[in-house]
């Protein structure tokens, strides 16, 4: 099988340590992580879920299948005098030490893989929980940024590659440093509900232009019904939808449904 074809590597994963930092899924998914430990971040990427939960004392693992993206990780907790334990895996190889009660899998899933990787995932995520464990795994609806939505159709698949958007402004860094991402759309598969992105990040120091790099993603998108169909047939139980980061039940507007399930 081969690996998966993600870009959260060099200037990507430098880009993410230094301003990915914020969110609500931090205290989202915080409360259940700190009602069920041990927890595991699968896809913990650069730590911004897993810094503030060490940092709260909640005893929580990490890993990730970018190397540059746990070696960040690693680096910032050290930097606060946290040790946690963090390893390089990707989901449907997952083969942690220890079994977690809460595991979870926050802006990952259906990046970089196949779809029977996957549905191996699922299975690895499971095995990876105690009996009665939680999952917690969020996913972007497809239907929800209309540009990106409306390259399914023959009409606008024939458009791709899409050229490179004009730079932005550059991004300085606590350190001085400044950094430049672009992204562009280069294929859609429809039949395999796939886009393919490419990200290109520059950096410069003091002006000064040291780094350039292209990297490339693959991203699956995924419908409720088929994902909760999934998670059924890896073996959770009491399959549950909510919209956003609430305990609301999904509405038509949302970006992200987080999906919980229970191993049995
Ligand atoms: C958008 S970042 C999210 C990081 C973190 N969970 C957060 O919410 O800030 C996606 C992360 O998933 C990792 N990743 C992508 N595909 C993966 C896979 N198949 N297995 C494990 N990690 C993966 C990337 O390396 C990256 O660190």
């Amino acid at each position: 099988m081969t690996d998966p074809q993600t870009w959260h590597y060099g200037l990507i994963a430098e880009w993410s340590a230094q301003f990915n930092t914020g969110g609500p899924e931090i205290d989202y998914f915080g409360r259940f992580v700190e009602r069920g430990q041990p927890a595991l971040d699968a896809g913990c990427g650069t730590g911004r879920l897993l810094l503030p939960w060490l940092r709260a004392g909640f005893d929580v693992d990490g890993c990730d299948v970018s190397a540059d993206m746990v070696a960040l990780a690693r680096e910032h907790a050290r930097g606060e005098g946290l040790e946690p334990t963090l390893f390089v895996q990707p989901l449907h190889e997952l083969a942690a030490a220890r079994r977690y009660r809460t595991v979870v899998v926050c802006g990952v899933f259906g990046l970089g893989t196949t779809r029977l990787q996957d549905q191996r995932a699922l299975v690895r995520l499971r095995d990876a929980l105690e009996p009665g464990g939680t999952l917690l795994l969020d996913n972007q609806v497809p239907y929800f940024y209309g540009k990106r939505w409306r390259q399914w159709t023959p009409e606008e698949r024939a458009r791709l590659p899409e050229p490179w958007p004009p730079p932005g402004e550059r991004r300085r860094a606590a350190d001085g440093s400044e950094y430049r991402l672009r992204s562009r759309a280069v294929e859609v598969d429809p039949l395999d509900q796939r886009i393919a992105l490419e990200m290109l990040a520059e950096k410069w120091i003091d002006d000064r232009p040291v780094g350039r790099e292209e990297h490339t993603i693959t991203i699956r998108m995924y419908f409720r019904d088929e994902l909760v169909m999934m998670l059924e047939r890896a073996g959770f139980a009491e399959v549950d939808v909510r919209g956003g980061y609430t305990d609301a039940e999904p509405t038509l507007d949302d970006e992200y449904l987080v999906f919980r399930a229970r191993r049995p």
